[in-house]
């Protein structure tokens, strides 16, 4: 039987700035009013979700006094409380006030940057106290829109260090906190530091406590480089730098989306339930999206629930598929298995390459059966199977 109400177990987790999202873009003012987000982790947690994950100023407004930050934060935890509700996951906001203008780890104003790292550090002691496992760097204002304006390679240097010394701050403390990178190629500078994933887990090879970082990876902003987003989760997976991920939709390489997951490039959001489910992954099922402008307050819970019944369906569809007699056929037929066979025997080297009786014709004369496996995935995914 196919469940399609969430459930903790199924570890689905949201944002604060999501279902908060007010509806403000660059074109037009805020559509919706703000939500308490004591009221967000009640409907959270009747929608079935696991977790809920915050930037500082989402919790706690930007440079509020400490009597209002300590009523903010005892608000907050009251809930998770009485809800149950986690936070699997915490985060800062270095983009949104105008001295982050130029950036945080990488303004060019070194008094900006040292500011940001306050900031920071600030913020991972309240996500320790609130028991997060993972926390997020996204870059959001890490980039320029002139080159004569940055020395990347500087600028890396620059980003290197935060990293470096926010995971000094960690392991002095003896906090349990991993840090994850969130890749994206523009949006909001025209061109952003560690654009793909790709380009993150050459960074982290790079810094002192590599085991500390890795990646958040989000499935609209590989697809706006022009990426396969499925292609970079198992990436970051057979690295084992898969700490966490960002679900939702895009079409495609424009604007960032942020649509309902499933709600962009479906087919694609098939193979990544697929890969999560069977490749391995544990973490939260973390949603990252906006609801649509056009909604009030019943479209935004409808697009909360949306999320998680589309993962669902999606897990259900994988299943099958993977279940499915003529699928384990076609992935025979098609050679799919024998990929994991090493191409040289336990004890081979180069030099026994050589006697190989290899027909050239025939093998180059093969056909491999893709189209039929990739309908019969379609098949699964419009549930005619
Ligand atoms: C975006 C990003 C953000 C981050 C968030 C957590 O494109 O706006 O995806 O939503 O995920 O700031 O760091
Ligand atoms: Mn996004
Ligand atoms: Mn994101």
């Amino acid at each position: 039987m196919t469940r399609l109400t969430p459930q903790p177990e199924d570890r689905f987790s949201f944002g604060l700035w999501t279902v908060g999202w007010q509806a403000r873009d660059p074109f037009g003012d805020a559509t919706r009013g703000p939500l308490d987000p004591v009221e967000a982790v009640h409907r959270l947690a009747e929608a079935g979700a696991y977790g809920v994950t915050f930037h500082d100023d989402d919790l706690i407004p930007f440079e509020s006094d400490e009597p209002a930050r300590d009523k903010a934060i005892a608000a907050f935890r009251a809930a998770l409380d009485q809800t149950g509700l986690i936070v699997p996951m915490a985060t800062t906001n270095l983009f949104t006030h105008p001295v982050f203008k130029d950036g945080a780890f990488t303004a060019n104003d070194r008094g900006i940057r040292r500011y940001a790292l306050r900031k920071v550090m600030r913020n991972i002691d309240l996500a320790a106290e609130l028991g997060a496992r993972t926390y997020v760097f996204w870059g959001g204002r890490e980039g320029c829109e002139s080159d004569a304006a940055k020395d990347v390679r500087v600028a890396l240097d620059r980003y290197k260090e935060a990293v470096d010394t926010l995971c000094a701050y960690v392991r002095d403390r003896g906090y349990d906190l991993r840090f994850a990178l969130e890749p994206k190629p523009n949006e909001p500078r025209g061109d952003m530091f560690l654009p793909t994933v790709g380009h993150g887990l050459a960074f982290i090879e790079r810094l002192e406590h590599p085991e500390m970082v890795g990646l958040n990876p989000e499935v609209g902003h590989e697809q706006m480089a022009g990426l396969n987003m499925v292609h970079a989760a198992a990436q970051a997976l057979w690295a084992g730098k898969l700490f966490h991920i960002d679900l939702n939709g895009q079409h495609g390489p424009k604007y960032d989306q942020d649509l309902v997951f499933g709600h962009g490039d479906l087919k694609s959001a098939f193979f990544l339930v697929d890969l999560l489910e069977h490749g391995g992954y544990d973490g939260p099922r973390h949603f990252d999206y906006k609801p649509l402008r056009t909604e009030d307050a019943s479209g935004v819970w409808a697009s909360a629930a949306a999320n998680m019944r589309t993962y669902l369906l999606l897990r259900e569809r994988a299943r099958a598929f993977r279940a499915d007699p003529e699928v384990r056929e076609a992935m025979t037929a098609a050679g799919v298995d024998d990929l994991a066979v090493p191409t040289l025997a336990p004890g081979e080297s180069y030099a026994d390459l050589a006697g190989d009786d290899f027909d050239l014709d025939a093998a180059a004369e093969r056909g491999y059966g893709y189209e039929r496996l990739d309908q019969l995935a379609v098949e699964h995914i419009l549930g005619a199977r």
